[in-house]
């Protein structure tokens, strides 16, 4: 299978990264990837992508303040560079724009920690938490131009248990997007994703069982 050519976005220390980088490295990922991009000239997710001798780019986002559009555009530019196929956003913490939407139209995906369309934004484990919610997770999807609304391609389900912290709910469902992010790369890597208006369908996906989840 022809291997897809994956750009990634990052702003911090980019486990979601790694564990791509991982997959690909253990065969399970028909893809390569061709740049790691960020925003921040010390995030640890460049120094991951060094040690394992994929470009590693800093496109400063300093002095951009009311002018994203520009900055998208710097991103295109780069992105093109590298003859990327599909834009992962993994920790990238700035808010894009149509630009880079438009110059990639579904072929961005970001993922979130927690059950989109619940908790979007940001400090999501301690919004969860506070709500009292029995379930959180994350969720990988494509990026549309609003913010974390895109259409969903896979989630994943953990409990929130009494005493969770924001960090140990956070490390929990981290955990699960070190799995998903490779799952759904690989779906569109098949060419297995067909996005109809709202809904992602996947093709060839096994039927659903008659699991359900209970907690407590
Ligand atoms: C993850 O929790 C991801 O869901 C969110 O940002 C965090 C990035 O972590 N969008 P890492 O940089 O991949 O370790």
């Amino acid at each position: 299978m022809k291997k897809i050519k994956i750009g990634v976005l990052v702003s911090g220390r980019g486990s979601n990264l790694q564990a791509v980088i991982d997959n690909i490295e253990q065969g399970r990922l028909s893809a390569e990837v061709a740049v790691v991009i960020s925003d921040q000239s010390d995030a640890f997710a460049l120094e991951r992508a060094r040690t394992h001798n994929i470009a590693a780019v800093h496109v400063s986002g300093r002095g951009y303040k009311g002018r994203r559009e520009e900055y998208d555009n710097l991103l295109v530019q780069e992105l093109r560079k590298y003859g990327v196929d599909l834009v992962i956003l993994a920790g990238f913490m700035r808010i894009i724009t149509g630009v880079l939407v438009q110059a990639f139209p579904n072929r961005i995906m970001n993922i979130h920690p927690a059950l989109l369309p619940s908790f979007p934004g940001l400090h999501v484990q301690q919004a969860a938490i506070e709500h009292g919610v029995k379930f959180s997770g994350c969720t990988v999807h494509f990026v549309d131009e609003g913010m974390d609304t895109g259409p969903i391609i896979i989630q994943a389900v953990v409990p929130v248990l009494d005493g969770d912290s924001p960090d140990t709910l956070a490390a929990r469902i981290l955990k699960q997007e070190h799995k998903i992010f490779s799952r759904a790369i690989q779906l569109f890597a098949e060419g297995r994703l067909k996005v109809e208006g709202r809904r992602v369908v996947v093709s060839g996906s096994a039927a659903a069982s008659d699991d359900f989840l209970i907690n407590p």
